[in-house]
């Protein structure tokens, strides 16, 4: 759970948006929210039907709206057809924004490249004939593994336009990550780059796939499609390795973008849950690009001379929903950014949206909070410093954001005029759920306040009973909704059992703790699984594990996570060697393999923080790891629990010292 629950509990502070703010808002004031919300309340199908009509181009229209017959796998729209590329790209350019700037892509040496949104659909056109070309149709599956690019949204477009169902890898992730994704997804088809920049360094990524492809049951891999960003030297497996510009190069402007049903799985997503294996997240077409488009509409406000930032990388659900889609859904520009906040210096963020006048700001808590540290010891790289009158909106996503942050946001970045939307969802929501619209809802900070329109959120107890206003429990959503989660690629079971347990009435089961105050604000608190949130990256600390003791050193290994000011939790891990317990600069040693191995089998983003060496792990006399103990341990804190059901209370002592 969140180390800020304590201080968000006794916040008090209200911050109602500003008149400038409400007027002329997509929801403006609270009337209209209620209103709407209300009208979704009383005729669910009418008002997403209505919803989907409005708001999406259909080739074949539905005439079904929510078929709850095989619950808890929903179909949406399921007799319906249409592709999410022409809604992106085609329907924009028809509408006359084919002269408008679709991505400021800004590199990581400050190089800016510009991209219209016709310019954008002859890209994403000819490197789709280019993929058809080579035998790629409706119902394969692609791995994406690339930097922040535009050559990435042109990539996830362009198998879209296919109906090619894509996997985007973060590029943290290592070779063995990758390789398990290339398996599990069944990919036919690799998209990758030669390198990429972050922070004046180049880092390889090819290696990485060439090396997944060699571990085993990758045989249905038979093109790797590699984008040229560096010119670094890469090795190539003739027939099989083959340039983007070369797929490109010849190809007509046009193609012709193929019509799937409203339910094909346009990306499957992998996220960490509390075993070992991440799961395979499973959207459909229609209802996640219906919710990318209203929520940012309703979140975001977006209008059309909007010019928007989110910072998250296109690896993850913030960067697919509010980068690769809802922008360009909605007609808006947006900035896309190929590097780190803190290169060339910690003001680089502010400096971009001075630059590129950007009126939107999407970002993570972590990102803040290192950046306020950073402005410390640097007062030039000061928000203050930075001319940011052409922010409107300023958001916070991934986890919770801490009252002290949230002011220093608002109050620094936002100037005290520019709403702050905390929003709360997750992988498996597709779009926001929770949050704050910027021109009605009053604010308070730590909260991601009230649930979108549409959206059945509660908090219930074990029963699936709700529970009354200031207790916590478990966070529910009652009912389906457009872009929820379809299914864990290949594991329907895994699927039900993870987020319709029978006991909670068929609820969707976030697996997130929260509570309600009496004005029916939600209050996130952190995880009830063994799910750990690192810098707003999700991390199982089974995998973790897993990873430790796959090392052929390590007998036991148990992960817990630890409070951290910046990267909101940090991993902790308490190993047992096969070997004798080391000390000193043996132990040192040791645990720095172990985290160049964590970093090896999962990825960077995975590497403990603290590693600690025992005799043995604290257990009961079954044998279970006490992992309630190691969190006390791993904070530094006394044990004041009863520790009378352990087999081997000394240990404790043991592992409360650091290295
Ligand atoms: O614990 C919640 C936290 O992040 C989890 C979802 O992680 P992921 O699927 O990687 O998606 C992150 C981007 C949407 C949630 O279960 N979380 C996300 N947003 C918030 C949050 N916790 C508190 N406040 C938020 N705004």
């Amino acid at each position: 759970m969140s180390n800020s629950i304590e201080s968000v509990l006794v916040e008090t502070r209200v911050f109602p948006p500003p008149a400038s703010a409400v007027q002329g808002a997509t929801i403006s004031g609270m009337d209209a929210y209620r209103a709407l919300a209300a009208q979704a309340e009383r005729d669910p199908d009418a008002f997403w039907a209505r919803m989907a009509r409005e708001n999406l181009q259909w080739t074949k229209p539905f005439t079904q709206v929510l078929d709850e017959s095989k619950a808890p796998f929903y179909r949406w729209f399921g007799d319906g057809e249409l592709n999410v590329s022409a809604n992106c790209l085609d329907a924009q350019v028809a509408k006359g924004n084919g002269d408008k700037v679709a991505i400021i892509f800004e590199a990581d040496d400050g190089k800016v490249d510009k991209i219209t949104y016709s310019q954008l659909l002859a890209r994403v056109s000819r490197f789709a004939n280019g993929l058809k070309s080579l035998g790629y149709k409706s119902g394969d599956r692609a791995i994406i593994y690339m930097p922040m690019s535009i050559e990435a949204v042109v990539a996830m477009q362009a198998c879209v336009r296919l109906g090619v169902t894509h996997s985007v890898v973060f590029g943290g992730f290592s070779a063995k990550s990758l390789q398990e994704r290339i398996v599990d997804v069944g990919a036919s088809l690799v998209l990758t780059a030669d390198e990429q920049i972050r922070g004046g360094k180049q880092i390889p990524l090819k290696p990485a796939v060439d090396e997944s492809l060699t571990m085993g049951g990758c045989e249905a891999v038979r093109k790797v499609v590699v984008y040229k960003r560096t010119g670094g030297k890469v090795d190539w497996t003739e027939g099989r390795d083959v340039w983007m510009h070369d797929v490109e190069a010849g190809q007509p402007d046009a193609c012709a973008p193929v019509p799937v049903n409203a339910e094909h799985p346009l990306f499957i997503l992998y996220t960490s849950g509390s075993t070992g294996k991440p799961k395979g997240v499973q959207h459909a077409s229609a209802g996640y690009l219906l919710w990318a488009i209203l929520t940012m509409k309703w979140t975001f406000d977006a209008r059309p001379d909007d010019v928007f930032w989110c910072t998250a990388d296109v690896g993850w659900i913030t960067g697919h929903t509010y980068i690769a889609y809802g922008p360009l859904a909605c007609g808006l520009t947006q900035i896309m950014f190929e590097g780190v906040p803190t290169y060339p210096d910690s003001g680089r963020f502010w400096d971009m949206i001075a630059r590129h006048k950007a009126t939107i700001f999407y970002t993570a808590p972590t990102a803040i909070r290192s950046l306020i540290k950073a402005c410390e010891g640097n007062p030039k790289t000061h928000p203050s410093q930075y001319a940011l009158d052409s922010l409107r909106i300023i958001g916070s996503v991934g986890e919770p954001i801490n009252p002290e942050a949230w002011m220093w946001y608002y109050k620094n970045v936002g100037r005290e005029r520019c709403p702050i939307v905390d929003t709360w969802w997750q992988t498996e929501t597709g779009g926001h759920m929770i949050t704050p619209l910027p021109g009605a809802t009053p604010l308070k900070p730590g909260s991601c306040t009230l649930p979108l329109p549409g959206i059945t959120a509660a908090i219930v107890d074990e029963t699936g009973e709700d529970v009354p206003a200031g207790n916590g429990g478990f966070l529910v959503i009652k009912r389906p909704w457009p872009s929820m989660i379809r299914t864990i690629w290949g594991d329907p079971d895994r699927f039900v059992k993870s987020y319709f347990p029978p006991e909670l009435k068929g609820y969707y089961l976030a697996g997130d703790g929260a509570q309600c105050d009496t004005d029916g604000y939600f209050w996130i608190m952190g995880r009830i699984d063994d799910v750990l949130n690192v810098s707003g990256h999700r991390l199982g600390t089974m995998e973790v594990e897993s990873a430790l003791v796959a090392h052929e050193m390590v007998a036991e290994a148990a992960v817990v996570g630890r409070p951290d000011d910046t990267t909101g939790e940090a991993v902790v891990a308490f190993v047992v060697l096969k070997r004798s317990r080391p000390e000193g600069a043996e132990a040192q040693a040791i645990a720095q393999q172990l985290r160049d191995w964590v970093a090896k089998e999962i990825g960077p983003i995975a590497k403990p923080r603290d590693i600690r060496f025992g005799d043995n792990l604290p257990k009961t006399r079954s044998g279970k790891i006490m992992r309630r103990l190691l969190r006390v341990v791993a904070k530094g804190e006394a044990i004041t629990q009863d520790v009378s059901t352990l087999e081997n209370p000394a240990i404790l002592d043991q592992l409360s010292k650091s290295l």
